[in-house]
């Protein structure tokens, strides 16, 4: 097994925020985690990422209790699992790519990041990898300069810089509009099936979920209620993740990604993609 949660559960106070989850990766594939709002998606994540300590069970990567290490030891596995975030967590005044060398800033001296000082290495792989994502030509610009979509793709290209085994996305096209959210989606997906770099990636939509991931999680309250093939995800399962009555809708849980595959907009996307 590449990767295992075992029995993972957090609480704060009294409120469990994940409760005893398992589940296990053999491949690294994919996966989609979706459930509503507090179902415990990020706080898994943060787990896994250390950003946040579990309460109880284990996380184990090639064989290893990554919950148990410290020090040097943590800061490493924190730089094998890149996370992306929601509101990108650009430095938003620094330019584009600064922002991606501090991909690095695990690997490097705290002295030498505090000056800015990179080297020149650094700077032709912050390129190369803006360049294989499609911006580099936004690389002088401030972030703050940037589209939504750009700049997640500039936070990508951070995660890269990190050289992931793993890369951990919550909700990364939560803030973006349709177009964009196809864009990093897109992205994200290709970097997987280009370099095999495992991704688990929180979605909080069902047709997001369905079109891009090998597989889907779903949570609900802090548990897992559905694991299996986005196929398999049918519309009586989606109401046991999302919890939804009689009157649940699929397009209340839909970003209308799918709405834009008109082949006039593809024409759009492919353009937007060049750019
Ligand atoms: N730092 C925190 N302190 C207290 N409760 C928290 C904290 N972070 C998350 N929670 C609670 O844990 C539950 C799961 O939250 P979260 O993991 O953010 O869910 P999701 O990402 O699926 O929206 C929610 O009930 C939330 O209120
Ligand atoms: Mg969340």
């Amino acid at each position: 097994m590449l990767f295992e949660v075992r029995a993972l559960t957090k609480t704060f106070g009294r409120a469990t925020a994940v409760d005893t989850i398992a589940f296990g990766v053999e491949r690294p594939g994919f996966i989609g985690v979706i459930g509503r709002s507090g179902a415990g998606k990020s706080t898994l994540l943060r787990m896994i990422n250390r950003l946040t300590d579990a309460s109880a069970g284990e996380v184990l990567f090639d064989g290893r209790d990554i919950l148990r290490l410290r020090g040097a030891e943590k800061r490493a596995w924190q730089s094998e699992c890149a996370m992306i975030f929601q509101q990108f967590n650009l430095v938003p005044r620094l330019d584009v790519v600064t922002n991606v060398m501090f991909g690095q800033l695990n690997k490097r001296s705290t002295l030498a990041t505090m000056f800015n000082v990179f080297p020149r290495a650094d700077i032709h792989r912050a390129i190369d990898i803006l360049e294989r994502l499609g911006i580099a030509e936004h690389a002088a610009k401030r972030a703050e300069a940037l589209s939504g979509g750009q700049q997640q793709r500039v936070a990508i290209a951070r995660a890269l810089m990190q050289d992931p085994r793993m890369i951990l996305a919550d909700e990364p096209i939560a803030s973006l509009d349709p177009m964009n959210a196809q864009v990093v989606m897109d992205t994200l997906r290709r970097i997987h099936d280009e370099d095999g770099r495992m991704v688990l990636c929180n979605l909080h939509t069902l047709d997001t979920a369905r079109r891009y991931c090998d597989r889907v999680i779903g949570m609900r309250a802090g548990r897992i209620v559905f694991d299996g093939k986005p196929e398999e995800l049918t519309t009586t399962a989606a109401r046991e993740i999302y919890g939804a009555d009689e009157s649940f809708s699929e397009s209340a849980t839909s970003t209308a990604i799918e709405a834009l595959e008109t082949p006039a907009l593809r024409a759009v996307h492919t353009a937007e993609a060049a750019v």
